[in-house]
């Protein structure tokens, strides 16, 4: 029996594993954005986290962000979940996929293993999807705008990756389905296997046998939606002053037509709006840390008092709750979408909660243990399960 198939406890793996011995450094450097990565056995025993069962499980949660993709005679369908467990059991043998995106909320494991990957900032972290095809399954020759990495968590599958520049989709399809897929490259996946993908990599993927793939996808926001959200953003905080006076407003025969004068007045009204960098940063900060629009947090439901949170915090240290987002741009800090206002002596331990998502037990000053306090009551935070050494 090789060592890859013998089963075991599955442990998130440190960076040097999970790369295959490679530096991060040499990844970005060769690899990010550039050329694909097939490294064997870098995630091993994947299939103790979840099995078939288990996604379709996670598929019929209201919460779940469930797909379910059918290949039937040349035709692509799409199924948006939650969906039924009689729904799921009634399918054929063969030629669908039902795919589940933000298992990383779902899953503990899932977001430890989400998590590993922050050798590339939280800020370009998107989320982990898991897939479960029977033989034959798969959605079909694709391109992704994110850089992904693929990892074979159960089953064997066959991925074909492309280099090509013709990137046109087939019309009036489901599923954004390439028109032509020329095979550069082909390998098949065993259990821990993983491939890395860039930006725009065509790429299809079909089970050989029953297979899970876990996808780790990343954030890539666009020139028009950075736009649009700014648009957004400066709406409540823009504030000019000063009405419309047309002081020198003369009698016309043509009531119906809008006067030059009017329309050069409200255009230097427009030329007045102004954004410093300061606006873009905090803007910037709000949107990269808010989390998507379907996320609630779980207050807890019968929360401690202060003082027994602070004696709690002493004892277990606390955690980002999987939800939260934490991240930091020059001496601002955001959470959740909202700028924190904090004292300077507080950065260093706020950086630390946001880089590592946990911190220590410890005893903390009371106006940061307040800060905590808060966010414990509203779900953002919880305790560490066992006392994490930092
Ligand atoms: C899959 O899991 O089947 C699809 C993943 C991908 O191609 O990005
Ligand atoms: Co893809």
């Amino acid at each position: 029996m090789t060592k890859r198939n013998r089963p075991g406890k599955f442990a998130v793996p440190d960076l040097k594993a999970l790369l295959g011995g490679m530096s991060p450094t040499r990844f970005f450097r060769e690899y990010w954005h550039k050329k694909p990565l097939l490294i064997r056995n870098a995630v091993p025993n994947l299939d103790q986290v979840l099995d078939g069962d288990g996604l379709k499980e996670l598929a019929c949660r209201e919460e779940a962000e469930g797909r379910l993709v059918r290949h039937v005679r040349d035709n692509w369908k799409v199924q948006f979940g939650p969906f039924t467990a009689a729904e799921l059991a009634a399918l054929p043998k063969k030629d669908w996929s039902l795919l589940v995106s933000g298992v990383n909320l779902l899953n503990s494991q899932g977001d430890a293993l989400l998590n590993a990957f922050n050798f590339a900032p939280y800020a370009r972290l998107d989320d982990l999807m898991v897939s479960y095809a029977p033989p034959g399954g798969g959605v079909g020759p694709h391109f992704d705008a994110y850089d992904v990495f693929l990892i074979q968590g159960l089953g064997r599958r066959r991925w074909e990756i492309s280099g090509q520049d013709d990137l046109e989709l087939i019309d009036d399809c489901p599923l954004r389905i390439l028109k032509r897929f020329r095979v550069d490259q082909s390998w098949e996946l065993e259990p821990g296997d993983m491939l890395y993908l860039p930006p725009q990599y065509a790429h299809n993927g079909v089970a050989l046998t029953d297979c899970m793939t876990w996808s780790i996808g990343f954030r890539t926001p666009t020139a028009q939606e950075m736009a649009t959200q700014f648009l957004v953003y400066l709406q409540d905080s823009i504030c000019l002053d000063g009405v419309y006076a047309d002081p020198d407003l003369s009698y016309s025969k043509h009531p119906g037509r809008i006067p030059d004068g009017m329309a050069r007045g409200l255009k230097d009204m427009i030329q007045r709006i102004r954004w410093s960098d300061a606006d873009m940063d905090e803007f910037i900060g709000r949107y990269l840390s808010e989390p998507k629009p379907h996320i609630f947090f779980d207050p807890p439901e019968r929360p401690l008092g202060a003082a027994a949170f602070r004696r709690r915090l002493a004892a277990k240290g606390v955690r980002l709750d999987a939800r939260t987002i934490m991240l930091y741009l020059g001496q601002a800090f955001f959470i959740n979408g909202e700028r924190l206002e904090a004292e300077r002596a507080m950065a260093p331990l706020l950086r630390q909660l946001a880089d590592r998502r946990c911190l220590p037990p410890g005893d903390h000053e009371e106006v940061f243990a307040g800060l905590l306090y808060d966010w414990y009551r509203s779900g953002f935070i919880t305790f560490n399960t066992v006392a994490t050494q930092v």
